[in-house]
């Protein structure tokens, strides 16, 4: 089921969301129409606030480089590498806004999956960046308060993939 995407301005998106509790049959549906969502919204990642529901719960769409969709539930980044990369970024719930936001190249993270089980992941490049962009939409962090300059979104390479 594909589920409406919130914009701004929408307080649910500048809000902290809550640890998931229970991986019950509404988180698993929740996290399949997420999946579905982004897809049909040709996203790279969606934060479960964008479908405004309050909890730490993302997903990771980067189909398009063989990754298959994976959900990331309660997850916490717990390295961040010194070096910072510059990369434009969108947003699904920010339509037609583009800008240059500056992240650390590298991370790891942990989360549980849907069966449950905590994996650690370390991640660079497209990955690591759209890992951040979800966490920080689960920290109730929007690109518009780190934007270094707006740009119109033909910077990246991948255009109808930067969305998140
Ligand atoms: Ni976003």
């Amino acid at each position: 089921m594909i589920l409406e995407i919130v914009t701004v301005p929408n307080p649910i998106l500048e809000q902290k969301t809550k640890p998931v509790e229970k991986l019950d049959r509404t988180i698993l549906n929740l996290a399949k129409n997420m999946v579905e969502t982004c897809r049909n919204a040709q996203g790279i990642g969606l934060a479960a606030p964008q479908v405004g529901k309050s909890i730490r719960l993302c997903i990771i769409n980067l189909e398009h480089m063989g990754i298959p969709p994976f959900v990331l539930v309660n997850p916490k980044i717990t390295n961040r590498s010194w070096k910072k990369v510059e990369m434009e970024e969108g947003c699904l719930s920010i339509p037609g806004i583009y800008g240059i936001v500056k992240r650390p190249e590298r991370i790891k993270v942990k989360a549980l999956n849907l069966e449950g089980k905590e994996n650690e992941l370390e991640a660079d490049g497209l990955l690591a960046r759209v890992i951040q962009h979800e966490v920080d939409h689960l920290d109730g962090i929007l690109i518009t308060s780190k934007l270094i300059r707006r740009t119109d979104g033909t910077e990246s390479k991948d255009r109808k993939q930067l969305k998140e």
